[in-house]
């Protein structure tokens, strides 16, 4: 924290307001606004633009750079040497494991892949052309209808079991989303493969023949599910954090996230590049579909570009361009017709004014279709990668709030709808 003060002096209050100002590590100081409601007045901050709702130690990042930090690590050094289950740990606990604990950490990870048969009944209840989304939304919700025996949040051991329990058993809710709308066998996990190696299993396996993953493919899915891990304040983990905050179970609250993420504007953006990539089917049509991202008569955007935060490259979306050229390249997919419309939009949308005055960038879902197609994940479970990538991020969001001092969120608003009147009966309406 900091000395440094800020004076406000608002008209028609004599007395200046002072407030404090406080600072982080690194990022910009924040003003401490607590000290209005005794004066009877608000801050004003839809969309919270403006707004630092926490003091948190996981994520960093400096939109104006491109910078993005996991408890000090870039992102491209985790993404080159770490793998997802370390970077797990290291957004848990704060520090890279050294062996023994990252065996120990996978080990009991591993312990928990299983879900109760129960929830294998509980899918029946879905059509088989559920989005699975909506399947996840329910399914995660309903864990905490299985495991009473982790919801105490005061209890750390508890939520350590219940982090345990999500980060293992998100892979395989998602596998079994996708393989309820196949019409196939569930697949058990196979504890003796990597985390993303056993997810692919799940998703792509048969109980008729052993899998066969391919390196190649595993290593891009294991790059995808770390790159999607946390990211500061987002909306979804905003949303954890403030359902989080009312005391409801941890098993709640992730549900509550993976809806927030569901939004085009958010997660469901990866699903949306590609239908957009697809519905422009060429690279002559893309000027017409930057002209209609430029209209402001037009809804229509670019999906997969532009960030709250970012006004530069998104990191991610510079790693995972690069990793969506290894992918085709090792799997000998000479050119990809979406890749080549996506690099060609993206070479026209950087050098287009309407872009570059909006600092409109590439942002993690514009190419993280493109790697999840060429592993063969459909369409429709990009949205649910993301989700299971970002479960971690929820988690060690939501514990660092529980296991500090918080208080329930409830923000306030400007009230601008009738003033006091009194009720007319229906005859003299
Ligand atoms: C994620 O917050 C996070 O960290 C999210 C995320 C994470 O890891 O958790 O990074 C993941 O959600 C990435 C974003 C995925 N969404 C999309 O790709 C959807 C397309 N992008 C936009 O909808 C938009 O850019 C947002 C939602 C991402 C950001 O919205 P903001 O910050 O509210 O910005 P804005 O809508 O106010 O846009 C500013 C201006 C507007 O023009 P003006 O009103 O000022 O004239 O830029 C324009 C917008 O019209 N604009 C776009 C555009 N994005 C913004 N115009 C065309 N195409 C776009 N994609």
């Amino acid at each position: 924290m900091s000395d440094k003060k800020a004076t406000l002096k608002i008209d028609g209050i004599d007395e200046a307001i002072e407030l404090p100002i406080h600072s982080g590590t690194l990022g910009p100081d924040v003003v401490d606004v607590g000290g209005l409601t005794a004066r009877g007045m608000f801050t004003y901050d839809p969309g919270f633009v403006s707004t630092a709702a926490c003091e948190s130690q996981i994520t960093f990042i400096d939109g104006g750079k491109g910078i993005l930090l996991h408890r000090g690590y870039p992102i491209e050094q985790l993404a080159e040497e770490s793998d997802y289950l370390e970077t797990c740990y290291l957004l848990l606990y704060g520090e890279l494991p050294s062996r023994e604990q990252k065996e120990e950490f996978v080990s009991t990870v591993h312990k928990h892949t299983m879900v109760n048969e129960q929830l294998r009944t509980f899918f029946n209840g879905f059509r088989r052309d559920a989005h699975p989304m909506a399947i996840m939304c329910g399914v995660v919700g309903a864990l905490s209808a299985f495991y009473h025996d982790s919801l105490e949040i005061s209890d750390e051991q508890h939520r350590q079991v219940a982090a345990f329990r999500l980060i293992a058993k998100m892979p395989t809710l998602a596998a079994m989303s996708y393989k309820y709308s196949t019409g196939g066998p569930f697949m058990y996990p196979d504890n003796s493969l990597n985390y993303a190696e056993n997810f692919l299993h799940m998703m792509f396996g048969n109980p008729c023949e052993p899998s066969n993953i391919s390196p190649v493919l595993a290593k891009a899915m294991d790059r995808v599910f770390l790159l999607h891990a946390d990211h500061e304040q987002n909306a979804s983990t905003s949303t954890v954090r403030l359902a989080g905050s009312s005391g409801a179970n941890p098993f709640a609250c992730i549900a509550a996230g993976i809806a927030a993420l569901w939004g085009p504007s958010h997660g469901g953006a990866n699903e949306a590049v590609l239908e957009m990539l697809e519905e422009i089917g060429d690279i002559s049509h893309i000027d017409s579909f930057v002209a209609r991202a430029k209209d402001k008569d037009d809804p229509f955007r670019l999906m997969g570009f532009g960030h709250r935060v970012y006004k530069n490259f998104d990191p991610r979306a510079k790693v995972m361009k690069q990793a969506a050229d290894e992918v085709l390249a090792e799997l000998g997919i000479e050119n990809d017709p979406l890749l080549d419309i996506a690099k060609r939009l993206e070479e026209i949308a950087l050098h287009d004014d309407y872009f570059i005055e909006k600092k409109l960038y590439p942002n993690v879902d514009f190419y993280s279709g493109i790697i999840l197609k060429a592993i063969g994940i459909p369409t429709s479970m990009f949205t649910v990668i993301f989700a299971v990538g970002r479960t971690v991020g929820w988690i060690a969001h939501w514990n660092e709030m529980i296991s500090g001092s918080y208080r329930i969120g409830r923000p306030r608003q400007l009230y601008t709808g009738y003033t006091q009147r009194d009720f007319v009966t229906v005859d003299e309406r």
